[in-house]
């Protein structure tokens, strides 16, 4: 009884027959086998579900990337806004303590968060100097367009691109659009993406102006913390701006992947004669 409660999957009795133990000996024999076999094939099929599970992660976020480029490459951008943007926003997502995995997830997702572009006329994206009020208009659909294109996703990478889209250009104190939404009814991935998004647009060169030095830009982010911005997100910000320094000084890599041919990727590739890449938000900053 002892040894069957140790684990033990059969006994024989004393001095048992030469034919009977020869017969149970095959049997345990063929049973280990057997089981091993069966720990093999489990061990197999886990190692490939994830395998087939990270191969189906690495897609999406590649999906994810290329369409951000296909926006950007509309603005004669090459990406380095849309991975800059992201850069920043992990830091914040990191600094407020978000969950590990939601901090990723606003990281592969804000660089869609000017998709709703593709659907603004060129005549208006395009045009060099400043808008009207009309184009502006116009230019401001963008939120709401991203949203529509990126909404109803069964892929929670997509609900929040979708979430980053509408809410990007909602302000703290009410005063953005297009829902006019406040403090925390500005899904939180979309307040982090607004202080990278504005940061970046002040902080790099237009054609009709000098890039803002980034002490300037960090006093108008301090400044306007509490109305523009959520003032946890400023806080997380700055308290990593060494981070902050080194993402706007240094080359930005393309995440994609360097196999195949990938023309032009975020880095390299055409350069555009395309004057600001995002007035919306030089307009929400200045
Ligand atoms: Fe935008
Ligand atoms: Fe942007």
């Amino acid at each position: 009884m002892e040894a069957l409660q140790a684990g033990a999957t059969d006994f024989l009795p004393k001095a048992p027959q030469s034919v009977e133990m020869t017969v149970r000996l095959r049997n345990l024999i063929q049973l280990g086998a057997a089981v091993r076999k069966l720990n093999d094939r489990a061990a197999h099929l886990a190692s490939e579900v994830a395998a087939a599970t990270r191969k189906l992660g690495e897609r999406e976020e590649e999906i994810i990337l290329r369409l951000a480029l296909a926006v950007e490459y509309r603005d004669n951008d090459t990406g380095k806004h849309t991975l800059r943007v992201a850069r920043y926003s992990r830091i914040i997502a990191e600094q407020l303590g978000l969950p590990a995995r939601l901090c990723r997830d606003i990281y592969l997702a804000a660089p869609l968060h000017d998709v709703g572009k593709v659907a603004i006329p060129d005549n208006i994206l395009l045009k060099p100097g400043r808008l009207t009020d009309d184009e502006m208009a116009v230019i401001r659909t963008h939120a709401t367009i991203g949203e529509k294109i990126l909404a109803d996703s069964s892929c929670e990478l997509i609900q929040l691109g979708a979430q980053i889209a509408a809410g990007h250009h909602e302000r703290w104190d009410g005063a953005g659009y297009p829902n006019g939404l406040k403090a925390d009814e500005i899904p939180v991935a979309a307040r982090v993406v607004a202080v990278a998004d504005v940061f970046d647009a002040l902080t790099t060169r237009r054609p009709y102006k000098e890039p803002m030095p980034l002490d300037v830009a960090r006093d108008y982010l301090v400044e306007n913390q509490g109305r523009q911005f959520d003032p946890a997100c400023v806080e997380a910000f700055l308290s990593r701006w060494d981070e902050v320094v080194g993402i706007a000084a240094g080359p930005v890599a393309t995440p994609l992947p360097k196999s195949g041919a990938t023309p032009a990727p975020f880095i390299l590739g055409a350069t555009g004669s395309r004057p600001d890449l995002d007035r919306t938000d030089e307009a929400a900053a200045v």
